[in-house]
């Protein structure tokens, strides 16, 4: 199979890694890639968002196969565009990718099959909004409706807070027009982990669990990020627990989307709040989630390939999954500054000590090759060191050591990856 990945973060090394080492595979390409995407593929100079580009490389290149990496290009409708031309694509309809791209949308749809959410209202005008606030008189979380590229959400704890994050979103827009619409919803009060299924349309079948660390500093301070490490198992989402994520979230989800008439296909990633009364929704993702799916793919022993195309054309019932039982655990190396203002270009040497680490694997997530060959920093989040040992705690270990070994100094780390998991079991 010839097969193109879009995108080039560290989401798209890991599945281009995993996807490499198939042999159903005979030629693998990425647009755009990076730098340690270019060690397993051939690297195609277009952009995740250029659609047309991309559907001309399918048809130039005879690819019979499409992995979509970001939620970008799926809400715009690039693989309703790769199917129509007959090629195969994993990742979900413009239509069933709204699940991500709105979150009213999201919303309506787990409150009319009754599916375990957070309370919530829709506004389009900030008045009304603040009068559900005022009337509600309890800690609430206030969402821009469409894409804001992972921000777009604030924790309000108090009135005035949530005031502010209304004028924020809506008269500010500080989101764009992804806030032309919000979403006010309860607070909820419990244990974060995200949970993915990969779905044919009409199956769904759970992939391994994993718990991300989305703010910046250590101890979880700071602001939100796009995430700065995740480990896979999740410890909170056990046998038990995953079965009812299937029975009350996924599956009942599944089926709503098909009886709506925009069946998923693709990965169905859902955030998920666990606590005493059982798992509930707190957002759905169209896509696999970054960092968590290089824990993921490290931990996968069935062909990537084979179960990602069986999801793509409706075969889920043809597939057993097998995971190595060992932990696997990503630290993610950002550019100082991050997720503020921070300096592109900047050198990273000693990749190859922490790949000679037994068991340890650098993901590239924002890299590029300079003028003499060098490696430099291209992005905010730049690498995924990676690790897999026996449990978190000896994967953390591993993980860090492949950190200490890269020279990097315009980039930092937290230093806690996984303490949750690790915290569980002293
Ligand atoms: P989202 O982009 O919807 O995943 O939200 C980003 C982060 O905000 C989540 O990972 C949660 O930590 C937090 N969050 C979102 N919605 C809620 C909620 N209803 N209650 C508590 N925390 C929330
Ligand atoms: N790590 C969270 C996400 O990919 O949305």
């Amino acid at each position: 199979m010839k097969v193109l990945i879009v995108g080039g973060g560290g989401r798209e090394h890991a599945l281009a890694w995993a996807i490499s080492k198939s042999p159903k595979l005979t030629k693998l390409y990425v647009a755009p890639g990076n730098a340690g995407i270019a060690d397993v593929a051939e690297c195609l100079d277009i952009q995740a968002e250029d659609i047309k580009a991309i559907c001309a490389a399918v048809r130039d290149l005879k690819i019979d196969f499409v992995v979509v990496g970001p939620e970008g290009p799926l809400v715009d409708g690039l693989a309703d565009k790769i199917e129509a031309m007959d090629v195969a694509v994993f990742g979900p309809s413009a239509a069933a990718a709204q699940i991500e791209g709105s979150k009213g949308m999201m919303k309506d749809l787990l409150a009319k099959y009754d599916i375990p959410t957070a309370d919530y209202q829709r506004f389009d005008e900030p008045d009304a909004a603040k009068e559900y606030i005022r009337v509600k008189n309890h800690p609430v979380v206030v969402k821009a409706d469409g894409l804001a590229a992972g921000k777009g959400v604030i924790l309000s704890h108090t009135l005035n807070e949530a005031y502010a994050a209304v004028d924020q979103i809506m008269i500010e827009e500080a989101f764009g027009s992804a806030g032309n619409e919000i979403i006010i919803e309860e607070f909820m009060i419990g244990e974060e982990a995200s949970f993915f299924a990969l779905c044919d349309g009409v199956r769904a079948v759970p992939l391994a669990g994993a718990q991300d660390h989305k703010q910046v500093h250590d101890g979880d301070h700071g602001p939100n990020t796009g995430g700065m490490g995740a480990y896979s198992p999740a410890p909170v989402l056990d046998a038990a627990m995953e079965k009812r994520v299937m029975d009350e979230i996924i599956t009942p989800t599944i089926d709503a989307m098909a009886k709506e008439g925009t069946p998923f296909k693709g990965v169905l990633f859902a955030g998920l709040m666990i606590n005493e009364d059982g798992p509930r929704v707190i957002e759905f993702n169209c896509r696999f989630g970054d960092p968590e799916c290089q824990p993921i793919m490290t931990r996968l022993k069935s062909d990537a390939l084979e179960m990602l195309h069986a999801a793509a054309t409706g075969r889920l019932d043809e597939i057993k999954l097998k995971w190595h039982t060992e932990a696997a655990l990503t630290v993610v190396m950002a550019a100082k500054g991050y997720p503020g203002k921070y300096k592109k270009g900047t050198p990273i040497r000693g990749l190859h000590n922490a790949n000679a680490i037994d068991g340890v694997h650098v993901f590239h997530a924002g890299t590029a090759v300079d003028e003499n060959g060098g490696i430099i920093a291209t992005g905010g989040r730049v690498l995924g060191v990676s690790a897999m040992a026996k449990d978190v705690a000896s994967a953390q270990q591993k993980a860090y050591a492949g950190v200490d070994a890269i020279d990097w100094p315009d980039g930092f780390c937290r230093r806690d990856i996984g303490w949750r998991a690790i915290s569980r079991d002293d």
